[in-house]
């Protein structure tokens, strides 16, 4: 059984990886026999980032479960959502301070492939899971439900940790800007008036690109030294937001945009365009969580969105990403270097100054993770 295991699901370079990483292979394959493997994993149990993150021994099956992938993590990109579920309080609470692997966003190699699934081993996949079961994939090997994920097969033009750049943020600015769509009536498309607040931001850059694609006439807002990469990416106008207060809400309403992306959080611009899409809400504070979910903590938000709904004042919608999979193919045709933002990358055992730099709040694009560099 343990042969049949390895020969049928587990790729060369995993066995590589599994025993050239302190793993003991007798080991690996008593837990084979057993049904299944020890991975080395990044783990939480209880609330507290940093001090909560620990690297640890995780089990994975040596069989995907059903609608399961088993994938060889190749690159895991960090996002600030990561930081904030570390430190969710509710993860403290008796029952679900089980460990839980952080990491939502993955490019890696399927081991095995539970057959409702339509991956087979050997495909070379890039994606996204926002399962709240402790999947993650800061892990040497994931086991993965499909039905709470949105993976597609990588490209071979992009690179592992390019691949795992992209699927959170992609799929959180194809699914703002579609918010948006509505609200850009003009037939000329440089008539139409978008604004994106935090345009140097990973989920900004995208937004900012996107909207420019479409031939939006684009404001942005960054600090100095980055107005240049902003406007590189299409914005037309840029404002530095360190200059005073009301800079950016002074040059917003000026503006007269239609629409409002918000990456940054606040409410200094709310009610200067018929539709604002926030994706942080009204905190400004990136160490907890925020998106949809601040409907229920906030009851000031969610009033705006009802008069919004009812028509009664401008359209308000604080959102989280949609995994749709056709949104995140149209990612796989990005090319490189030119779409695709890297702020750094770190080696698997050197996680913690991964989260160090994403923690900073300063960077420039993702910082990723190479599992097996
Ligand atoms: N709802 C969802 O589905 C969803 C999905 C993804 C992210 N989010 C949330 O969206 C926020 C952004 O995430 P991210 O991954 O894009 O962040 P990120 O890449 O870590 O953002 C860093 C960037 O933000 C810029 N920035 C910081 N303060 C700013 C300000 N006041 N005005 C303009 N730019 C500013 C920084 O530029 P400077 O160094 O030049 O200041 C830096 O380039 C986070 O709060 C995250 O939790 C929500």
């Amino acid at each position: 059984m343990t042969q049949s295991f390895m020969t049928r699901h587990l790729h060369p370079h995993s066995q590589r990886l599994l025993s050239g990483r302190g793993f003991q292979i007798g080991h690996f394959l008593a837990h084979t026999m057993a049904g299944t493997s020890n991975v080395k994993s990044w783990i939480y149990t209880t609330a507290g980032y940093p001090a909560t993150l620990t690297l640890s021994e995780t089990t994975v099956p040596t069989t995907p479960s059903p609608h399961h992938l088993l994938v060889q993590v190749r690159a895991s990109a960090l996002n600030p959502v990561d930081i904030q579920l570390m430190n969710l309080s509710l993860n403290s609470s008796p029952g679900l301070n089980k460990p839980k692997i952080p990491g939502r966003d993955f490019a890696g190699v399927v081991l095995a492939a539970a057959p409702e699934t339509q991956f087979q081993k050997g495909d070379e996949v890039m994606g996204i899971s926002m399962s709240m079961d402790g999947t993650g994939f800061l892990t040497e090997v994931a086991h993965l439900d499909i039905r709470g994920a949105c993976v597609v097969k990588k490209p071979s033009h992009l690179t592992w940790v390019q691949a795992a750049s992209l699927p959170l943020v992609w799929l959180t600015a194809r699914t703002a800007v579609e918010k948006c769509v509505a609200f850009m009536k003009d037939p000329i498309p440089a008539n139409n008036k978008l604004v994106v607040l935090g345009g140097s931001s990973s989920t900004g850059i995208y937004m900012v690109k996107l909207a420019h694609d479409r031939g939006w006439t684009v404001l942005s807002t960054c600090s100095p030294r980055n107005i240049d990469f902003v406007r590189s990416l299409g914005a037309n106008q840029v404002v530095d937001y360190t200059t005073s207060p009301d800079a950016v809400p002074k040059a917003v309403a000026a503006f007269k945009p239609h629409a409002i992306l918000d990456c940054v959080g606040g409410t200094d611009c709310i009610g200067l365009a018929p539709q604002y899409v926030t994706i942080v809400g009204d905190k400004t504070n990136r160490a907890t969580m925020g998106g949809s979910a601040l409907y229920l903590t906030h009851p000031r938000m969610a009033l705006r969105w009802l008069l919004g709904y009812l028509g009664l004042s401008n359209s308000y919608e604080c959102i989280i990403l949609q995994m749709k999979k056709e949104w995140l193919e149209e990612a796989t045709n990005l090319q490189g270097e030119r779409d695709i933002f890297i702020d750094s990358t770190f080696p698997f055992d050197r996680t913690k100054e991964a989260f160090e730099r994403l923690d900073t709040g300063r960077t420039r694009g993702k910082v990723v993770v190479e599992v097996d560099g």
